[in-house]
């Protein structure tokens, strides 16, 4: 008979491994739009040592500070529209060389009003082609660049259109170089699934394999419905946009309280409660072992399974070990 000490080694040390080869949870599409709200620490659970998370943008040039561990994943820098562009440009080279992939103009075919930056696809395709193209890796440049993000809706392809021919209008041979796309949308799932395909036959349609641009869906959700309603698609459309080859990545929309969505999507689409713990819906996003109602400060079980890293998650489950003797020794 084994020592008892040597038997909980044993079979601390095979949990530890078990652990550390069912590791893999990173998914290379996920990411995370983040939107800076006074509860900087939220962030921490989707930068745990478990979340999937591989990549997130906030829409600028200019990574996260706080919390620190966003340095531990990929920012994708954005050009959000043309009154900051020069000093944009600027700010691209102090990114480290993580930093592969550029998003450039949010939403120019929306209103100010509405979060968009109302940009004429003439000047864009102006803009872009004289100061972005020239950025990208096949014309000598660091970056694989996308188009300018539109709504995804028949306006945003319609706009898309008429930059297309503007492009072509300024360089007949080429137009406005991309190396891949980005969309956004808010609807239900078929809505999304059609969309994508409107998109994706749009631009590839026609397009020689090797031509394939792939599609980034920076912005999603289901504004103006439940959490419920929100949980039902986010439930198709993970997997869908999981095995669907021409979806590169996307990102929810979005990560913050309840309390902090905007009017217009409605507080259905967040991924966190008003305490700062994950909804439902957060659960959803995080995937396997996540579960409503965590943070990444609790204890127990739920601080192993989010702590950043396999030192201090044997720590959390020593720490609540000694926690629960003490205080068993207190009632
Ligand atoms: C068109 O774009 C290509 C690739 O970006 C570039 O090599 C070429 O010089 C451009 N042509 C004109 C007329 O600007
Ligand atoms: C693709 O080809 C079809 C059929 O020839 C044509 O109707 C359509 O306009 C083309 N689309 C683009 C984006 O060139
Ligand atoms: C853009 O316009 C050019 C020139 O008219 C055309 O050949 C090309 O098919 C268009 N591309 C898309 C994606 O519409
Ligand atoms: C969707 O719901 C089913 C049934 O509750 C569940 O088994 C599955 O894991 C969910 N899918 C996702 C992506 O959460």
């Amino acid at each position: 008979m084994r020592p008892f000490t040597q038997l909980i080694a044993t079979s601390l040390l095979s949990s530890l491994t078990t652990t550390a080869s069912s590791q893999d949870t990173s998914n290379p599409k996920r990411g995370i739009a983040y939107l800076g709200t006074e509860h900087p620490n939220d962030y921490n659970i989707f930068l745990s040592r478990q979340s999937p998370i591989t990549w997130y943008y906030n829409w600028s040039p200019y990574p996260v500070g706080r919390p620190s561990s966003f340095r531990d994943i990929e920012f994708v820098p954005l050009l959000h529209n043309l009154n900051s562009l020069s000093s944009d440009l600027r700010q691209l080279g102090n990114l480290p060389s993580s930093s592969t992939h550029l998003l450039t103009f949010n939403e120019p075919d929306h209103d100010t009003s509405g979060g968009g930056t109302n940009i004429s696809p003439e000047d864009a395709a102006s803009a872009y082609i004289n100061q972005i193209a020239p950025l990208s890796v096949s014309n000598g440049g660091r970056w694989l660049i996308s188009h300018p993000s539109t709504t995804g809706t028949l306006s945003g392809l319609n706009w898309l259109q008429r930059f297309n021919t503007s492009c072509y209008a300024l360089n007949e041979t080429h137009g406005c170089h991309a190396d891949f796309l980005a969309t956004h949308f808010y609807g239900d799932f078929p809505a999304l699934a059609s969309w994508l395909g409107t998109l994706d036959e749009y631009y590839n349609g026609n397009a020689s394999s090797d031509a394939q641009l792939p599609i980034w869906i920076t912005e999603l959700a289901l504004p103006q419905q439940s959490a419920t309603a929100n949980e039902v698609m986010m439930n198709t459309t993970l997997p869908y946009l999981d095995g669907l080859e021409y979806v590169e990545r996307y990102s929810w929309f979005g990560i913050f309280r309840e309390e902090n969505a905007n009017g217009w999507t409605g507080g259905g689409v967040a991924l966190l409660d008003d305490g700062g713990d994950l909804s439902g819906l957060g659960a959803m996003y995080l995937g396997g072992g996540f579960e409503e109602g965590m943070s990444a400060d609790d204890g127990g079980a739920e601080g192993a399974a989010v702590s950043t890293s396999r030192g201090s998650s044997l720590a959390v489950v020593i720490g609540v070990g000694l926690l629960s003797l003490f205080v068993g020794g207190l009632v």
